[in-house]
């Protein structure tokens, strides 16, 4: 039940719709980005950030949730691991069933490796089932990769690693060719041409979606091809530590079975972490649209092996997570609604900002409407800004919300919200990992045969990511690491297993001063009520 206050504001909205349809606010100044960000974005709290005082980026800050994990103790005694008992024994791990774990399958098993894929949940259970709006690639005459990759090197504020994105812009046309190879429905006019949208930032039209459940539909997809394949996937599986060889290498991941808690040893000559993100960390309290899987484990395993992370400092809060019902709070309302026409409104019905600044432009604008500007909507448990959906059906004809954006009319429709009738309330939900593990354009981390795909690497979209960036990455650098790892362990003759790594690890904590009752890869979230 909406509030007196919510539905006087609505009135609001609805009187001046007509009039925010046609008012196309202004973009923002370079200077005035910069102010706001610094002013009202999340990553630029000093105080919700801790340096590092151990391992390979000692010194840097991240996140405090992120350096309580990445400074804990392991969950395994070395001393009580058994190496020499091996239970699988393949040429490519792959540590993560979502899109880029998958990806990465396919293409090691088209390489003649034997690929197995060992997943904490389900294969399909990922951020990847959860993307919406869809993904970015240049296949239209008046695009090209190289527009591609100016939009998302400014909209990443210039710091992406060159070499990844370009590989990630230029692999694009090929990536959407594949996926419609393998099956994926993707939206098609009628004559066959794929329709493509904006997104914010993007200077030409080349989101290319399946209505709002893009990453079900190419999730489903590449599950069935894993599946159809018999790829050998170990679900309700956790890896929970890296295993090097006695060179240094990668060689391998103790696992845990999630229910009895068994330990398995899985030796491989090349391994791949795509664990995906780290939502589920609820940093600086925030909700998030994540999985509820995504709790950074990949970069736990790097990070006590001694790999490099790159802008681990950096998180993307998207936009217009949902406001209200609280049921449904902080759930994706996909960037495709403002794609599509609607404009975010605020308390008194006045449209703000332009609807398509790059995301962390748009997330602190709203932080800053519902905060010094007093300009946010109150809900029984929070705030949030009008985001006005009817303006889709005023500006593209009525049967537009059906069609193309159905999740998003059922999401709403299950509490009663009729989208095309009535405005909705959102507010910024911790949706993605900027940073990550450090890589190398083959995908390969600092320690020799360790590879990484999809929402675990860092540098590919630098310090902010556009929309369906993240869709178009997991399926680039995850077949890059497939095919990368499954050509390297054709030549890999791996030395003695060992788990020294984690000693050396929990020495250098002791130096450090750090005691801590904290056990890492968390793996799951734990929503259990405090006393
Ligand atoms: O808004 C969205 O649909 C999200 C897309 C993305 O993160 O790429």
């Amino acid at each position: 039940m909406y509030t007196n206050e919510m539905l006087e504001s609505m009135k609001k909205v609805e009187a001046a719709r007509s009039a925010n349809a046609v008012l196309e606010p202004r973009r923002m100044t370079a200077e005035e980005k910069e102010t706001l960000l610094a002013t009202y974005h999340p990553d630029y709290k000093q105080g919700e950030f801790a340096v590092l005082q151990i391992g390979a980026n000692k010194g840097e800050k991240v996140p405090t949730e992120l350096a309580e994990l990445l400074q804990a103790n392991s969950r395994v005694n070395p001393a009580e691991i058994d190496l020499s008992k091996v239970d699988y024994d393949v040429d490519v791990l792959v540590i993560g069933g979502g899109g880029a774990g998958a990806s990465a399958a396919i293409e090691a098993d088209n390489n003649g490796a034997s690929a197995m894929i060992v997943t904490k949940l389900r294969i399909g259970d990922a951020n990847t089932m959860m993307a919406e709006g869809g993904i970015q690639a240049a296949d239209k005459e008046n695009d090209s990769p190289a527009i591609h990759y100016l939009d998302a090197f400014g909209g990443g504020h210039f710091a992406a690693k060159p070499e990844l994105l370009f590989k990630l812009v230029n692999e694009a046309p090929e990536a959407i060719q594949w996926l419609n190879d393998l099956g994926v429905e993707f939206d098609k006019d009628e004559n066959g041409t794929m329709i493509t949208t904006h997104g914010g930032g993007t200077s030409r039209k080349r989101m290319h979606a399946a209505k709002d459940y893009s990453g079900a539909e190419i999730m489903r997809t590449l599950r069935d091809e894993v599946l159809n394949r018999q790829i050998p996937v170990v679900d309700f599986t956790a890896a929970i530590e890296l295993i090097l060889d006695e060179n240094g290498k990668a060689a391998g991941a103790v696992l845990m079975n999630m229910e009895t808690h068994e330990i398995l040893i899985a030796r491989a000559k090349t391994v791949i972490i795509a664990t995906g993100g780290a939502g589920r960390l609820h940093y600086q309290g925030f909700p998030t649209s994540n999985h509820y899987g995504a709790t950074a484990d990949g970069l736990v395993l790097g990070y006590r092996a001694g790999a490099k992370l790159l802008y681990a400092d950096t998180l993307q809060y998207h936009p217009t997570g949902a406001a209200y019902p609280e049921q449904i709070f902080g759930a994706l309302v996909t960037e495709k609604v403002r794609s599509l026409g609607a404009k975010l409104i605020n308390v008194n019905g006045e449209a703000f900002m332009h609807p398509l600044e790059t995301r962390d432009v748009s997330a602190a604008s709203i932080i800053r409407e519902c905060s010094d500007r007093g300009n946010g909507v109150h809900t029984p448990d929070g705030i949030g800004v009008w985001l006005d959906t009817p303006m889709i059906e005023l500006k593209n004809g009525e049967g537009t919300i059906e069609k193309r954006i159905p999740a998003m009319m059922r999401m709403f429709g299950k509490y009663g919200i009729d989208i095309r009738k009535e405005p909705i309330l959102v507010y910024p939900t911790l949706h993605y990992q900027n940073g990550g593990l450090d890589i190398t354009a083959d995908g390969m981390t600092n320690i020799e045969n360790l590879y990484v795909a999809g929402e675990a690497v860092g540098g590919i979209h630098g310090r902010n990511r556009l929309m369906g960036n993240s869709l178009l990455d997991i399926i680039v650098f995850g077949r890059n690491a497939g095919k990368n790892a499954s050509s390297k362990s054709k030549d890999v003759t791996l030395g003695a297993l060992t788990l020294e790594h984690v000693n050396k690890f929990a020495k250098e904590q002791a130096e450090a001063g750090i005691k801590t009752d904290v056990v890492s890869p968390k793996l799951l979230p734990n929503y259990a009520r405090r006393k």
